[in-house]
């Protein structure tokens, strides 16, 4: 029996849980989904998580959670990051920054899948080591045993994403890209075996400019005066892919787009979103 693993998308802020909320356990009853990954770097008001959410998520059927460049954003999560193996943080951040460079979980069918993710560092702006060199630092830890691995690259260049997926093909069983909030439509299997996209999409408000409120972003770079970049709410869509790989050997079988709809909303925050004084920048 094939392993079905689903890949969600950046998470971005309330549309982005709600939609999450109201689509995912019907979307793993649907495919029979052994394990969820989600990017969850911009779930607490567009920017960051809290430890709040990352238990709300989980109990709507995220088994491991990823991570990008606004890791921190909410320092409320960094004990979590310490003690939980359900969420880890950029293999290529600073050695003794907060959180696992990768983590292994078992399926409920007693698969064990290696999960992590790696930042890009072209157009950036959190600061990382060379993202080829840590993913193969958590290749060479992960224990043999373990056969199948899900990378996510959370980068801004297609480029870099490409060759990182290059470098590590036949090495992971699947490897997405996140962080540019908008689905691309190359899911395929490469040549090595390894199920690729350059980026799942966002889990979020489409009618937007990645997730933020349209009319801010374009004001913004009309005038450059600063704009408050609120979380949009219009057109809310859960983005990912679904990949199928050989327990045995690790190699992916298939690899589609998933795209799903939620029901309008008009609010962007609630209290979850733990806002306060600068906490969205
Ligand atoms: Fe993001
Ligand atoms: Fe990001």
């Amino acid at each position: 029996m094939p392993l079905r693993i689903l890949c969600l998308g950046d998470i971005v802020g309330r549309p982005g849980r709600q939609v999450v909320h109201q689509r995912l356990p019907g979307l793993v009853r649907q495919h029979n989904v052994d394990l969820v990954v989600a990017n969850a770097e911009n779930i607490a008001g567009g920017s960051g998580i809290t430890a709040n959410l990352f238990h709300k998520i989980r109990t709507y059927g995220v088994d491991v959670v990823t991570l990008g460049d606004h890791i921190y954003k909410k320092f409320d999560i960094v004990p979590t990051l310490q003690n939980s193996e359900r969420i880890v943080r950029p293999a290529n951040l600073a050695s003794s920054a907060a959180g696992r460079p990768f983590t292994v979980v078992s399926t409920n069918s007693g698969v064990n899948v290696a999960v992590f993710c790696v930042l890009g560092r072209i157009f950036m702006n959190l600061p990382s080591d060379d993202p080829f060199a840590a993913a193969d630092r958590v290749l060479q830890q992960v224990p043999g045993s373990v056969r199948v691995c899900v990378c996510d690259i959370h980068a801004e260049a297609t480029s870099e994403k490409t060759a990182i997926g290059h470098y590590l093909d036949g090495r992971c069983s699947v490897m997405f890209g996140t962080h540019t909030h908008v689905p691309t439509a190359d899911a395929r299997i490469l040549p090595g075996g390894s199920a690729f996209i350059t980026d799942l999409g966002m889990c979020g408000p489409y009618d937007s400019v990645l997730g933020r409120r349209k009319d801010r972003v374009v004001k913004f770079m009309t005038t450059n005066m600063p704009q408050p970049f609120d979380v949009a709410t219009g057109d809310v869509r859960l983005c990912g892919a679904l990949a199928e790989v050989d327990p045995e050997t690790g190699r992916a079988i298939s690899m589609v787009r998933i795209e799903a709809q939620g029901e309008a909303t008009d609010q962007a925050y609630d209290a979850d979103d733990a806002r306060g004084p600068g906490a969205d920048k």
